[in-house]
């Protein structure tokens, strides 16, 4: 079965949670578009609600007043790695108690990497997994440099500086996504970012008030890659996405799915809010096999299940290394990604820090699991458009990030003739 036609995919999750959680605490209200309404996403709009913001929909828009008292609140972050570490960041310098939990899976999810540099800052944080206590206390600036590539904990720290007094650095020896501090100087808070040998430095200064102000959110590129996954691999396949983040930090399965053979156009691209966007078309083409490596791993983390998916058709022997961290996404990805293409019949294996697959291999009839992570779920719905004997079961979980993936993958299937 191939698929075929145009789909505008939702907004792009991590400027969705920045613009909740950035205008849930700016002074006035903060009008967003295209937002993504994930329960992801939502899990951080709930939070600053509960934290005293006001929200208000009108149409395709949500409207957040921020509120200037981080009031005391039990608030529940779900599935949101995202809402629970920004979170942790933001109220760590608050005047109250709070405490953040989740479900399942985000209860096993590592909360040192935000607790031990926040409490560098002066913070007072319970709890290694959530849930945590937060004792809201009197930050002071500090530098930290990240042992990890993480988004998630570069925020944390960022956003507690903005509360804290005197300057905080994070350095990054590794580029992860950088969607804090391109947004941050939107709601006019000054950051400053230089490169030195040991990597970038991003610097703020408070404390700081951030200033309410509009955020048109793009389409999410690691959305968009489930259907050029698809028409990579679909017969006669041909798939556009209007309208698509493309920050350089969120690209890098672009560039492998090129390097890959597929063919890739970009067209349309413009600037939306100091990002760069665009219309990205793929066709379905025979692929060669890859070595996924190094610095170009955080720019493409979330789509690994794809490119393990697209390497069990194509010719040769992939390796993705250097990728430990999936091992602490929604569910271990390197173990949950090899269970389920093995039981359809793929030759993958798994390493301590990622995978190798052996292609191609034609996926067979089989039933498989999403283990309750959204990205799973979609990864296996695109191998079942390969084989219609693939059945896979737990995809209401696609609601976390994509809630009309179904939708979406119906139009381009009736498209197709
Ligand atoms: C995210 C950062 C990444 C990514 C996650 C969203 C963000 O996690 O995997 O889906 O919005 O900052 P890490 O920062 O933990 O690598």
């Amino acid at each position: 079965m191939g698929l075929t036609g145009k789909v505008k995919v939702p907004g792009d999750k991590s400027m969705t949670h920045r613009a909740f959680l950035f205008g849930g605490i700016a002074e006035g209200t903060t009008v967003i578009t295209n937002a993504l309404e994930g329960a992801d996403c939502l899990a951080s709009l709930h939070a600053v609600e509960a934290l005293g913001a006001k929200v208000e929909r009108t149409g395709e828009t949500i409207a957040v007043t921020g509120t200037d008292v981080l009031q005391s609140a039990a608030i529940d972050c779900g599935n949101s790695g995202t809402t629970i570490r920004l979170l942790t960041g933001i109220l760590a310098g608050g005047e109250a108690t709070y405490e953040l939990t989740g479900d399942a899976s985000l209860q096993k999810r590592p909360m040192d990497r935000v607790t031990i540099p926040l409490g560098q800052l002066g913070a007072q944080i319970e709890g290694r997994y959530a849930p945590l206590r937060i004792e809201g206390k009197p930050l002071i600036g500090t530098t930290y440099t990240l042992p990890v590539a993480s988004a998630q904990v570069k925020s944390a720290v960022l956003l507690a500086g903005v509360f804290a007094t005197g300057e905080t650095t994070v350095i990054e020896p590794i580029l992860s996504r950088d969607h804090t501090e391109r947004m941050l100087p939107q709601f006019g808070v000054d950051v400053v970012i230089e490169d030195f040998e040991d990597g970038r430095h991003i610097r703020v200064k408070g404390p700081a008030r951030l200033a309410a102000t509009t955020v048109d959110i793009p389409g999410d590129p690691s959305s968009a890659a489930f259907w050029w996954t698809a028409a990579a691999l679909g017969e006669d396949s041909v798939i556009t996405t209007e309208h698509v983040l493309m920050n350089p930090t969120r690209t890098g399965f672009l560039q492998v799915l090129r390097q890959m053979g597929a063919s890739v156009q970009i067209s349309n691209r413009k600037e939306v809010a100091g990002e760069e966007v665009a219309d990205v078309t793929v066709e379905s083409t025979s692929l060669q096999a890859v070595t996924i490596e190094g610095e170009q791993i955080p720019s493409l983390i979330d789509e690994i299940p794809l490119l393990a998916l697209l390497a069990t058709q194509a010719d040769g022997t992939t390796t993705i290394r250097d990728a430990a961290e999936l091992r602490v996404k929604e569910t271990d990805r390197i173990e949950t990604v090899v269970a389920s293409l093995r039981q359809l019949g793929a030759k993958i294996e798994a390493t301590a820090d990622g995978m190798i697959i052996e292609g191609p291999t034609p996926l067979t009839a089989g039933t498989v699991d999403s283990a309750g992570d959204h990205r799973l779920a979609m990864m296996l719905t695109i191998a079942a458009t390969l084989n219609e004997e693939i059945d896979v079961i737990g995809s209401e979980v696609v609601e976390v990030s994509y809630p009309t993936f179904y939708d979406d993958l119906k139009k381009l299937e009736a498209n197709h003739t």
